[in-house]
């Protein structure tokens, strides 16, 4: 997840864009950039400057010979029109202190854009805008373009070449091979030629004060004031100029100008789009209307999963050639020792049960904080994986570094690109779920199951345990997944009104069996963490063996129940429990509907293949746990005593 941000008008724009940049850094913020139109006769007022972690050029009728240096002819005193880019790894204020806070860029039409990488790890060269050599096109781009690797093959062939490392470049030398003087036909060819989740900004030089925009999938607004108009990601980015905003439908191509503005649809017609005013405050318009960063990552999950997993998977197959693994060292993988703390340690107990049952590979699992010091014994083919979404875990990357140092290959399933365990991994695995700002992880949860599913299925197809029928009906499933949870979210009024109803508990008990006590161990994590409500988790087996004296008249416990195989039994342990006086609630599949005889309450999933059960039944509890702190007015996003990531012991 990126922001972009653009502003065409009658004032300076840089400054313009960095202000709109700033308020959409909880979208990405490893880089930054900004591209600026020039007129030509009004000249260059700015000198190069190179940063350490920055570059400075203009993208014009000469041809920079890499982005991160000033071709000669195109500076001050230029006549031909130009673009000045400027480019900054790290946050924003780094591209502040390169432009003296936008102020020695002139030019009153410009795009941003602050980064969250995806492809390519965070540097100046992969930063945005992207241009192409031979045309004076400049790009901020935030999505995944899943077929940009073909498009840059084919691109290479025909002579053109990349700079950096990142998807968006692709799309910069297509709109350059297409544009021959009319932008909206050259942003509808790229339109039919790019595959995946797209909002784009683009400047062509030969059209100085004019932006183009469109999107897909991926969200960009556009905006109008008398100063002048305006394209951004998301709302706050222009919040502070305007509050009349148009949400662009979905494959719309958008010009503007400093006085108007115009739609177009993929076949280049104008059409007619209309503006609504905005009222939220500024805070809520970060948090994209929602109350909390947590509610609003729940309601990203959906399109995390989507990120993660389409990509990776083409015609049915799982395609898991970023591991850099061949098909022959995957079958060759004899055991999987999982590595990972809180949720994403939840995570690898799933995968025990998943990839076990689809790959038929025997998987240890292992908290990194005692896999670090426990000197393991593991077989020679070992595959060790580390599972973390900040990346910077310090005990996760102390259980890496213990395994590297041991000779293990080491596998890191990770969310921030560039961090320490993705950099220190002989590979890594993104998950594409964007910052997750809230403490509480949700999102970056769904993923990193996504992730691990995809794993199973392509270990299962290398050592030949399922056959390419049940491949195609695992990764059509997989891909349904994210449908499947926009349903249940539609049913949160009723999770909430339960929720509500146990705010005040002192204890809660979570119990499941199989990977359904991994979803009970997260959501039992997912409560306490934020609603300080003493929690604990059980495979529902183990209650007999003493946990059941802990059950007490009005006592809440939650039992998960989507395995069919261990669905009577977890039932009986229900009864076990509500027989001692404990109030019920039940969260199964669609069609369990016995699961009322016991329950007090039971909220239902769509039905899934049993083993990706997990990434649906984890919804309820995590909206359970977000109104259950809600409830008690806690500080959702930032519970006590907790950081977002843990990069001390
Ligand atoms: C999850 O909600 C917690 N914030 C915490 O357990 C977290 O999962 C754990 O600290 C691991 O973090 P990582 O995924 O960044 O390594």
């Amino acid at each position: 997840m990126c922001g972009i941000v653009g502003f065409t008008g009658r004032q300076q724009a840089a400054p313009i864009l960095l202000d709109g940049l700033e308020k959409l850094e909880y979208r990405g913020y490893d880089s930054a950039g900004i591209a600026v139109a020039q007129e030509g006769a009004a000249g260059y007022g700015g000198a190069a400057r190179g940063a350490q972690s920055g570059s400075r050029q203009t993208a014009g009728a000469a041809r920079p010979e890499a982005q991160g240096e000033r071709p000669e002819g195109s500076g001050a005193g230029s006549t031909e029109p130009s673009i000045e880019i400027v480019k900054a790894k790290g946050r924003l204020k780094v591209l502040r202190e390169m432009t003296d806070d936008g102020r020695s860029v002139p030019g009153t039409c410009g795009i941003g854009h602050t980064r969250w990488a995806t492809h390519g790890e965070p540097s100046v060269v992969n930063s945005h805008p992207h241009y192409a050599k031979n045309k004076r096109v400049a790009v901020v781009h935030n999505g995944i373009i899943e077929n940009y690797q073909e498009i840059r093959d084919r691109l290479t062939k025909e002579g053109f070449s990349f700079l950096s490392e990142t998807d968006t470049e692709s799309v910069a030398h297509l709109l350059d091979k297409y544009y021959a003087g009319n932008p909206i036909e050259a942003i509808s060819k790229v339109m039919f030629r790019v595959r995946g989740s797209y909002a784009l900004g683009i400047l062509f030089a030969d059209r100085p004060g004019e932006i183009y925009a469109v999107r897909k999938d991926s969200p960009l607004i556009v905006g109008r004031s008398d100063q002048g108009n305006f394209i951004a990601s998301d709302v706050p980015a222009i919040l502070k100029y305007t509050r009349d905003v148009c949400f662009i439908p979905n494959l719309e191509i958008v010009k503007l100008t400093a006085a108007e503005i115009h739609f177009y649809n993929v076949d280049q017609e104008e059409v007619e789009e209309t503006f609504s005013a905005i009222n939220w405050d500024t805070e809520a318009a970060e948090k994209g209307g929602f109350a909390h960063f947590m509610l609003k990552e729940i309601y990203e999950q959906p399109k995390a999963v989507r990120d993660t997993v389409s990509p990776r998977i083409s015609e049915g197959h799982v395609n898991l050639e970023e591991l850099g693994m061949s098909r022959e060292e995957l079958a060759k993988v004899s055991r999987i020792q999982m590595v990972a703390c809180g949720s994403a340690y939840h995570v690898c107990m799933t995968a025990k049960y998943m990839v076990e049952q689809t790959a038929r590979v025997p998987v240890d699992v292992d908290l990194a904080s005692e896999f670090r010091y426990r000197n393991p014994v593991m077989e020679k083919d070992t595959l060790v994986v580390v599972v973390s979404q900040s990346g910077e875990t310090a005990d996760s990357l102390a259980a890496l570094r213990e395994a590297k140092k041991l000779g293990y290959r080491v596998l890191g399933i990770v969310n921030v690109v560039g961090s320490s365990i993705a950099r220190e991994a002989d590979s890594v695995f993104y998950t594409w779920a964007g910052p997750e700002i809230s403490v509480a992880t949700t999102k970056a949860y769904s993923t990193q199951l996504a992730a691990v599913y995809l794993l199973a299925i392509g270990l299962g197809r290398a050592k030949g345990v399922i056959g390419e029928a049940a491949e195609k009906e695992m990764t059509a499933e997989l891909l349904r997944l994210p449908e499947k949870i926009e349903r249940i979210l539609e049913e949160k009024e009723r999770i909430q009104w339960f929720a509500n109803k146990f705010s005040h508990s002192k204890d809660i008990f979570f119990i499941g069996r199989g990977l359904d006590y991994a979803s009970s161990l997260e959501g039992s994590l997912k409560l306490k963490e934020i609603s300080y409500i003493h929690s604990e988790a059980y495979a529902a087996g183990e209650l007999k063996h003493g946990t059941i004296s802990l059950i007490e008249d009005g006592i809440l416990v939650v039992g998960v129940a989507t395995q069919k195989s261990l669905f009577e039994k977890l039932i009986s342990n229900m009864v076990e429990v509500k027989s001692r006086g404990a109030y019920v609630l039940g969260v199964t599949s669609y069609g369990n509907y016995s699961m009322e005889d016991v329950a007090n309450y039971t909220i239902y999933v769509p039905k899934t293949m049993e083993c990706f059960a997990a990434s649906l039944t984890v919804v309820p509890l995590q909206l359970l746990a977000y109104y259950v702190a809600l409830g008690k007015g806690l500080d959702v996003d930032k519970p006590r005593n907790l950081a977002k990531s843990v990069t001390v012991e």
